[in-house]
């Protein structure tokens, strides 16, 4: 099993590619804790990892308030009795105009997304230099940290912001032996986009912007998560790895 007994924390893991995540790393013998704002999702994933005979638990965090983040590091290794892999899953978007976008809306989504990614990051990190302990971070950042799409100026200021700390700490860190890497995933159909394929014309829209033409599941984002998380890949550190279905790679004519 790749993950034996490693102590995996995962932010949003009540929902989308955070709960896919959970499963896949509690499939691969990782202990898992589960932390989202939402407390009843997160135990709704470690209810079905307990289901498949794996090791969970849930936790209430809010990313965006230090105490709650502290609260969770803290209580997660308690519970798992060692911490290895941080994955920041915990995200929020809006869909508005730059021009009616309200300051409110765009602190929430900055703090959800970027410091709520950078909060967690450090309470970790710090944790692991305290005992000496090498680890790896992986952050969620998404093609709008590489280019911009309309109507969402906080996500992808944010998500610009999640590859830039993710280069940043991967620098201090590395020669502590903590690694740190994001994946920028393409459409993934979850919780968050669902309304995206309510509509049938918004949804091939969404086809049609990947090479592919497809959207993704969240499963397969999961597998690339997994993949930076392992330490059989050790020498990736500040790579923003894309698994988007080659939207970014060009458009098509
Ligand atoms: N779905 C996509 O198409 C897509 C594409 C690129 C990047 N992403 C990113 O992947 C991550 C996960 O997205 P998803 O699609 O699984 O979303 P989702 O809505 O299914 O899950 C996000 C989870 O984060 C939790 N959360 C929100 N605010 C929180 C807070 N303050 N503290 C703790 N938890 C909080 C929610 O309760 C929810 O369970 C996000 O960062 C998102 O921006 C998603």
């Amino acid at each position: 099993m790749q993950f034996r007994d490693r102590g995996f924390l995962v932010t949003g893991g009540g929902s989308g590619i955070g709960q896919q995540v959970c499963y896949a790393a509690a499939a691969e013998g990782a202990r898992v804790a589960v932390g989202d704002l939402d407390h009843e999702r997160a135990e709704l994933t470690v209810a079905e990892i307990r289901r498949q005979k794996g090791e969970a638990h849930a936790f209430r965090v809010d990313v965006t308030q230090p105490g709650s983040v502290a609260g969770f590091i803290a209580a997660a290794e308690t519970s798992l009795g060692r911490i290895d892999v941080l994955v920041n899953s915990a995200g929020i978007r809006e869909i508005v105009s730059v021009l009616d976008l309200s300051f409110e809306e765009w602190r929430r989504v900055i703090d959800v997304n970027l410091s709520g990614t950078f909060l967690t990051s450090q309470a970790f990190a710090r944790r692991l230099v305290q005992q000496g302990k090498t680890g790896q971070i992986v952050n969620l950042a998404s093609t709008l940290g590489l280019m911009a799409a309309p109507n969402r100026a906080a996500y992808t200021a944010s998500k610009h912001g999640v590859v830039g700390l993710t280069r940043e700490m991967a620098l201090e860190l590395g020669e502590r032996g903590i690694r740190v890497n994001a994946v920028a995933p393409g459409v993934v159909r979850t919780p968050l986009t669902e309304r995206y394929f309510q509509d049938p014309a918004y949804a091939q829209a969404i086809r049609d912007i990947h090479a592919l033409g497809r959207w993704a599941e969240p499963q397969e984002i999961a597998r690339a998560i997994l993949f930076l998380a392992d330490e059989a890949n050790g020498f990736v550190t500040g790579a923003v790895l894309t698994v988007d279905g080659g939207w970014t790679i060009g458009k098509k004519m």
